[in-house]
């Protein structure tokens, strides 16, 4: 393990009374800055506080999510940290870096942004579902438009049984703005399983390493409820 994610990755403890499979959710977006670390880091740690064994794997070369996870405190619910980018050292394999270790219930997986061709076929291996994050501007949504294309026929998601949800985020009053994206995946039955407001619990949480639904505050309860038909939505399938 590098000098700089010392610490930052906490052992998986026993689940207590959980006998679920793993299931491994891909935070994905060819767009950068849509929140892909912002919602896999609330994931993970929703997942936690649920007494579920976490892993998170961090794909992205930027760490964001393990910068995240080495602010978390230690006596926060653990998450098992993976840097998919860590330099391979002799006598390691890639896939020992990358092996999901026992007691593992939930994996989130953190892309980074512009993956495309291979690399997003690689990624594609062991998903059971993917959350592509989405801002409110013309822009994004065209862009999302585009890479929902992409894992349709490039990374082939449907054959691959991978399910496939796009979340509104930092979303304000008017969400007049993804009725066209809406109409998109309608025709391609892929649902907006949530919306997220702008909010600056979002900000405030990553500063230690949690997320919205360890916030004590009442304004971030709003945010809580958001989350639940994301959670129905992933936990359904
Ligand atoms: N719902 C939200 N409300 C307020 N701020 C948010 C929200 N979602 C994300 N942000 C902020 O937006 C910025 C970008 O978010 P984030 O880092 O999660 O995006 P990303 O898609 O992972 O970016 P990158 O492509 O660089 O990896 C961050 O400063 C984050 O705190
Ligand atoms: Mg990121």
């Amino acid at each position: 393990m590098p000098t700089a994610l010392r610490g930052a990755t906490q052992p998986l403890g026993r689940a207590a009374g959980h006998a679920a499979p793993v299931r491994q959710i891909l935070v994905i977006n060819a767009k950068g800055g849509c929140g892909k670390t912002t919602i896999a880091t609330n994931l993970a740690s929703y997942y936690a506080r649920q007494g579920r064994g976490t892993v998170l794997i961090d794909h992205d070369p930027q760490g964001s999510s393990m910068q995240w996870l080495s602010l978390r405190s230690k006596e926060a619910k653990p998450i098992h940290g993976v840097s998919a980018h860590r330099p391979v050292v002799s006598g390691v394999t890639r896939s020992f870096l990358l092996r999901i270790p026992d007691g593992a219930e939930r994996v989130v997986l953190d892309a980074p942004a512009g993956v495309q061709g291979h690399q997003l076929i690689e990624l594609m291996r062991e998903i059971d579902a993917i959350l592509i994050p989405v801002l409110p501007s013309p822009i994004d949504i065209h862009a999302a438009s585009r890479f929902v294309q992409d894992l349709l026929l490039v990374a082939k998601v449907r054959a691959r049984n991978i399910r496939v949800g796009v979340v509104a985020n930092r979303v304000r009053e008017n969400t007049k703005v993804y009725q066209s994206l809406e109409k998109f995946l309608n025709s391609l039955n892929i649902p907006f399983v949530a919306r997220l407001r702008d909010t600056q619990n979002y900000v405030r949480a990553a500063e230690t390493g949690v997320g919205v639904h360890d916030i004590k505050r009442s304004g971030a309860a709003q945010d809580q409820r958001q989350w639940e038909a994301l959670i129905r939505w992933l936990e359904q399938g």
